[in-house]
């Protein structure tokens, strides 16, 4: 790789920048002063130093991206801005051009979304064997009756072959438009417009969390409609042992601390 692209990659500044610093002759590699942008650097054996820092290649880079609605989960699209282009708008052109989100939120859906280049994790985390759980926070239209719960809790017929994994609900609440947070009910009031549905002040509300073993196509607003409601609203808060952090608005990111990987690392290996 060229050695600008490569401290650009490893966060030592733009990519113009990175030019500068290796052009005032601070840049060695192997032990030679290199001047010259585009000298092609072996990541993993060259030895590269700026100044008397030694730069160490990191291989793979974890992000977590409080996703918005209206943002797809793709790495690229026509349309709509995409998990990447809210992660470029965040961290600057400088990020890898290998990175894609390691598992897919609807369009409408907000929350956790996780972004790396580590294909080996990522496999393990969505791997169907290994029911790694996710959590996702629900507004539901309606009451959901004792039994949809019990349904929930047990496994529930969405259509396909096999029953789903017994999803835990939790937080189970009701309330009144009213109540829902201002953001909520603009997400509600957007449906209702679309006609989809009917607000009136006494209409009932759930909200719950819960949590599910799968990655099943559209399986949180599936298995809501199995239990015999509709989902107005969904965000996921968490996957496996990584939490959204709730200091991220919809469309921030930020890397993942070290810790928070090797927690990932362990529940996965
Ligand atoms: N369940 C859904 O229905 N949609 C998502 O995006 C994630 C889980």
């Amino acid at each position: 790789m060229r050695l600008d692209k490569y401290l650009a990659e490893m966060s030592y500044g733009t990519r113009n920048e990175v030019k500068k610093i290796i052009r005032s002759g601070d840049v060695t590699v192997n032990g030679v002063q290199t001047l010259k942008p585009e000298t092609r650097v072996d990541e993993l054996s060259d030895i590269v130093y700026i100044r008397n820092e030694r730069v160490s290649y990191s291989q793979f880079v974890y992000y977590m991206l409080n996703k918005p609605a209206g943002c797809v989960s793709a790495t690229k699209d026509n349309i709509h801005k995409t998990v990447i282009d809210l992660l470029k708008d965040n961290m600057g052109n400088n990020t890898r051009d290998d990175i894609f989100p390691a598992g897919r939120l609807d369009i409408d859906v907000e929350g956790l979304v996780l972004l790396t280049n580590d294909g080996a994790l990522a496999h393990m985390l969505l791997s169907p064997h290994r029911h790694v759980d996710k959590a996702y926070y629900i507004v539901a239209d309606g009451i959901i009756t004792e039994d949809g719960i019990k349904k929930l809790a047990e496994g529930i017929d969405i259509g396909d072959d096999a029953l789903t994994l017994p999803a835990q609900a939790e937080n189970i609440k009701l309330c009144r438009f009213g109540e829902l947070s201002r953001h909520i009910q603009g997400v509600i009031k957007n449906k209702n417009d679309e006609n989809l549905l009917q607000i009136t002040e006494d209409r009932v509300y759930t909200s719950m969390e819960l949590v599910i073993h799968e990655g099943r196509y559209h399986q949180v607003k599936r298995m809501i409609e199995a239990a015999g409601s509709k989902v107005l609203y969904l965000k996921r808060m968490r996957m496996g042992t990584l939490l959204l952090d709730e200091t991220l608005l919809p469309g921030e990111c930020r890397e993942l601390s070290v810790e928070e990987v090797h927690q990932l690392e362990n529940i996965s290996s």
